[in-house]
């Protein structure tokens, strides 16, 4: 995998509500050039330019990559004043965005493994992506995406082609009601768990693939700043007293390497 990182004009070719909370964005390059290789779990740097207060850019997983099309597509939810402006952009808005960044999902080693891949809230962008790779190395994966109500679960027709959709929600809107760690999901024998959402989910998550003694990956949404690995505000520190740069050592780390 190329691991240059380009520093890309994008325009926005579609941005599609997903209730009042939600949007996905499709950028194409401005110029035209075709999308670099991007590896499942990265994620982009997105320069937030109308925002007077935004000054910097804020960290979006790659949702997915449409090599036909040319369109990369980040799922965003808005949490404050960046992501905001990010949701509003129209049509045509061109979007300044460093990509591919960070250490993505590992999946060299996958094949003929049974999968399962938990989302919790936006934290399931990434996963349709790491989805379409492992369709690509013969793997139709569980999906198990949980969220406050089912207003909350985000593109369920497009995880439902990629692989097997199960889901939670807290309110039982949707899917079984309670947390993702009790949904029967967890019944089947699993090789590999990989897991994005809130903190308290994934520790969860962990716990239980922990028990099962099931292989685990997670992906981490620390503050960031830079992206690069040079301001050090995303600083994590692993089970062997070493502190790691989310951005750049991450933001997939398995579980045995983290003191949860
Ligand atoms: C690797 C990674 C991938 C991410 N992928 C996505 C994604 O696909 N879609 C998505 O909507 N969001 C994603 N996020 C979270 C997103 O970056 C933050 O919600 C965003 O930076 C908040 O910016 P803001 O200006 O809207 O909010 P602010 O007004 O700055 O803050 C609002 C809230 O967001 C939190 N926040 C602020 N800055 C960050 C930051 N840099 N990282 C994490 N949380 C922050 C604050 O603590 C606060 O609670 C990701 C974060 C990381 C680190
Ligand atoms: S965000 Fe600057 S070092 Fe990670």
């Amino acid at each position: 995998m190329n691991s240059k990182k380009l520093m890309l004009d994008m325009t926005v070719t579609e941005n599609t509500p997903l209730g009042s909370l939600y949007g996905l964005l499709k950028l194409v390059p401005t110029d035209g050039s075709p999308l670099p290789d991007i590896a499942a779990g990265q994620f982009v740097q997105v320069e937030v330019s109308d925002s007077k207060t935004t000054y910097l850019r804020r960290p979006i997983s790659v949702n997915y990559v449409d090599y036909k099309e040319n369109r990369l597509w980040l799922l965003i939810r808005k949490a404050g004043e960046g992501t905001r402006h990010l949701a509003a952009a129209e049509v045509g808005k061109v979007i300044n965005v460093i990509l591919p960044l960070g250490r993505g999902f590992g999946i060299d080693n996958i094949s003929g493994k049974k999968v399962l891949l938990v989302g919790g809230g936006v934290g399931v962008a990434p996963l349709l992506y790491l989805g379409e790779k492992l369709k690509e190395k013969g793997i139709t994966p569980d999906f198990l995406l949980g969220a406050r109500s089912e207003k909350d679960l985000l593109q369920l027709d497009d995880f439902a082609k990629t692989g097997n959709v199960f889901t939670s929600t807290e309110d039982g809107s949707h899917g079984e009601k309670g947390l993702v760690t009790t949904n029967s999901a967890f019944d089947g024998a699993y090789d590999k768990i990989f897991c994005c959402g809130p903190m308290p989910m994934m520790k969860a998550v962990a716990a239980v693939a922990r028990k099962k003694g099931v292989e685990c990956e997670v992906s981490l949404e620390n503050k960031m700043a830079c992206g690069l690995g040079a301001c050090l505000c995303c600083v994590e520190k692993k089970n062997d007293g070493h502190n790691v740069c989310v951005c750049t050592d991450g933001p997939v780390f398995n579980i045995n390497e983290l003191p949860w």
